[in-house]
Order: C-alpha cells, then structure tokens, then sequence
C-alpha cells in the first residue's frame, strides 16, 4: 500500500501539471475536531431573525429586554469635530446579542471594502466574518487545519501571536528565512522540496498552510511587493497550501499607493485573509475580519457559535458608524494621516539608531508598521542583556528576538524596538541606553 507521502506527491503531481488547480475539495484543511462541529440551533435562528421581515412574531431566543439596558444614549466625539451618537433602535441592537457572522450592515461594509481595497476573484464565493480581533480568526483557522505533530510554513521571523497558537501542536516549523522583500520564493520551494524528499518516513504529513504578514511585518517591518506575492502564490499552488494571510498593517506601510495583496490574485481559492481595525481605529474594539472561501468560514462561524457566540456588537456598530461617516474617500484620507504620524516615527527612531548604534549593530529602514528589527553584532544571543541587565540595570525594555523564532531556545541576536508610543525623547535615551547596554555586553563576554 503506498505511505501518505507518496500518495499525496503524486496528487501534487497531477495538480501541477493541471494548473491552475482551483482548490475543490477543502474537507482535506479541516480537522477532525473541525468536522465534528455542527451548527447551533439558536445560533441559526438568530441568523434568521437578522434577515427576517419585520412583522415576525419572535418567541425564540433568550434576549434580555433592551428596557432592561442601562443607558440611554452612547455619544463619540472625533477628533475632527464631528460626532457619533447611537440611541433607540441603533443602540439597543448595539448592546444586544447578534448573529454570528457579524452585524449585517457592518459586514455589508466589509465586503464593500474588499471590493474596493482587494477586489479579489470570485466574492461571491468567499464569506466574512468580524472577529475577535485578527488574532482570534487567526487562531480559530489554525484550530481548524491543525493537527498534533503537522508541519507548518512559516516566515523567519515570525509575529509571536501566532507562534503561541502553533507551539501546543508540537508542529514541525518549515521556517523560511526573509530578506528585505519579506520570505523567499526559492527559500520556501527549497524549504518544500527538502521536506519531501526525506525519504525514511514514508508517513510524512502534508503542510496544509503556509502563514504570512506581507505588510510591514512583525518584527521585520517588510513589505512584500506583489511580484514576490505572485511567486509564492505559485509555489502554495503547487503543493497545495492554503495562505493566511494575516494584513493587520495593511495600511501602515510607507509607500504611496495599497500594496496589492495575496487576495487581490488568489484565483485557486486558497486566501484566507485576516484584517484588523486594531492598528487604525483602536486596539480595544477588539474588531477585526476574515474573508476566505464559503466552506471554510462556516467552519469558522461554527467554532464561534460554540466560543465567542459573535464578536461584540457595540465594537461592530462604532466601527460601522464610523465608516458610515467617513465614506471610503474619508477613510483613505484619514489611513494617509495615520501612516504620517509613524513614518514620522519611524524616521526619527531611525536617527537615533543611527546616532547611536552605528558599528554595534545593524538594522534595514523599515518598509512600514510600527517596529525597528535590530541585529545586535559581536552579541550572539541577547536573551540576558536583554531581559536581566536591560530592564533591570538599565531601565530599557525591547522585545529579545526570540520571541518571534519558531526554536526560541536557539541563540539569537536580535531585538525588536517600537517606535509605536514612546515619546521621540525617551527614544532617544533607550537607544542611548541600549548602546551602553551592548558595549557592556561585550565586555563581558570577553572576561
Ligand atoms: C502580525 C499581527 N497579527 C495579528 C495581530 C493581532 O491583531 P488584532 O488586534 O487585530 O487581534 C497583531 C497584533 O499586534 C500582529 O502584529
């Protein structure tokens, strides 16, 4: 009987030479833990009633009486002058419980927005979700794939969010190194051809996803350019990877126009992609979404009915609003001021790397996003200076880059710094006192 491994190269094969191979069968990404998830009755009833004509008799669900609410009125006043006020009907669906998916008139919005944004083929074919953030569709997607011992495609470095979701599953990281572009094409084909080609165990599991931050990511500040993109899409085609593609910074990149992403070209139906309001509107809300094709958000949507029930419907409608009133001319306006104020940012901490680290250390101009990643030299691992003579002796904190290494017992010599929130001045004397910090650390090493 031929092993997996076998089995599933000669699928790849034939995918290969029939392309483009639209993905047809996702059962194949889903878990077992996945497949068992049915729908919620209430939950689908609850779907019903968002849609359903307003003269319906409704003795289903156990909603609390919105007399019942404490307040009144929600009044937001923006920082241009303007206001948002939800009262009546507006608040109290607001502070009720809601569908699933999403706010109706929100997740009108979004699709709305990947229209405009993304355009990807095929909509139509694909649902949103507003989650918990993007972290949250980010884990329930990876819930839904994962299996005990799966090898997993990521990026070297790689955003330590998403590590925590993977290192329970004891996975088999296929890291991918970046250079200044983001990761690799030929890297991870290498990456992808020297996985199967290890030839002792005929029982060998297929990766089933590969994870990226293709805008300015965290740590590395990159920002993939689309002929990269394209490439890689082509090499996630030939080995049957789904993308997920987790875009948070989408619009704090540096450069003068959207980058064009993964889901603006995926023609095969193996995006899912993740966006946050986190980084633009507000971290709090907790509000972020996920696009990707039909049969894997309903997995998606199940998983919620059962955690979460939906994301909060305040957050939703305050993001709603706000979009209402910005129209899509004011919200592109308002992400070119955003990406000012850290660009700003990120030129002045910049200067001060400059002033003070040259020759103890290097780093690249980040392409966007809100962090500076420092290669320290002559220091192999930073873990100590870091943590213990850093923040205890010095009074500086950094991010060690372990953190953001799929094997965070190796020695690593880098540190992440954000130019997100501290005053210039303080930016200024933490570098200062990291210059120090570094000197002293070398000084040490050759007692
Ligand atoms: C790359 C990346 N993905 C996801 C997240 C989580 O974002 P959210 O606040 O939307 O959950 C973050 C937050 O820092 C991030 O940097």
């Amino acid at each position: 009987m031929p092993g997996m491994r076998s089995l599933w190269q000669l699928s790849g094969q034939i995918l290969r030479k029939q392309k483009p191979s639209v993905v047809s069968d996702y059962s194949y990404f889903v878990n077992d833990l996945a497949k068992g998830r049915k729908p919620s009755p209430l939950r689908e009833l609850m779907k019903m009633l968002a849609t359903a004509s307003s003269d319906i008799i409704f003795l289903a669900e156990g909603l609390p009486h919105g007399d019942t609410h404490p307040f009144n009125e929600a009044r937001f006043s923006l920082k241009d002058g303007s206001h948002i006020t939800l009262s009546g009907k507006t608040l109290t669906s607001a502070l009720q419980y809601g569908p699933t998916e999403g706010y109706p008139q929100l997740l009108q919005r979004l699709r709305e927005f990947q229209e405009r944004f993304h355009n990807p083929p095929g909509l139509d074919d694909r649902d949103i979700i507003a989650t918990v953030g993007a972290q949250d569709g980010l884990c329930k997607m990876i819930e839904l794939c994962m299996d005990f011992g799966d090898p997993v495609v990521v990026p070297a470095p790689t955003y330590s969010g998403v590590l925590a979701m993977l290192r329970p599953y004891r996975p088999e990281f296929l890291s991918v190194k970046e250079d200044k572009y983001g990761m690799c094409p030929y890297k991870l084909r290498d990456e992808l051809n020297r996985y199967w080609s290890i030839s002792h165990n005929s029982m060998l599991k297929p990766p089933k996803f590969l994870y990226l931050n293709p805008t300015a990511s965290n740590p590395s500040g990159t920002v993939m350019p689309i002929e990269r993109k394209k490439e890689i899409y082509e090499v996630a085609s030939d080995f049957n990877l789904l993308i997920l593609e987790d875009d948070p910074y989408y619009f704090l990149h540096f450069d003068d126009k959207e980058p064009q992403s993964f889901l603006s070209i995926d023609t095969e139906g193996r995006v899912i992609r993740f966006d946050s309001f986190s980084k633009v509107f507000s971290s709090g809300l907790r509000l972020g979404f996920i696009t990707g094709p039909r049969p894997l958000m309903q997995v998606v949507e199940y998983h919620m009915q059962a955690s979460v029930l939906h994301t909060s419907s305040l957050s939703q409608v305050i993001a709603l609003k706000l979009l209402d009133q910005l129209g899509w001319d004011g919200f592109i306006k308002y992400m070119e001021n955003i990406r000012e104020f850290y660009m700003k940012r990120r030129n002045f901490m910049s200067e001060v790397a400059k002033k003070h680290l040259q020759g103890k250390a290097e780093w690249t101009m980040p392409d966007g996003g809100m962090f500076l990643w420092i290669k320290v030299n002559g220091v192999p691992d930073v873990y100590d200076m870091v943590m213990k003579r850093g923040v205890h002796g010095k009074g500086v904190m950094f991010v060690p880059g372990h953190a953001f290494m799929p094997d965070p017992t190796l020695p690593c010599p880098y540190i992440r710094a954000s130019y997100s929130l501290a005053p210039l001045e303080d930016m200024d004397q933490g570098f200062a006192r990291l210059a120090e910090l570094i000197t002293e650390e070398k000084k040490l090493h050759l007692k």
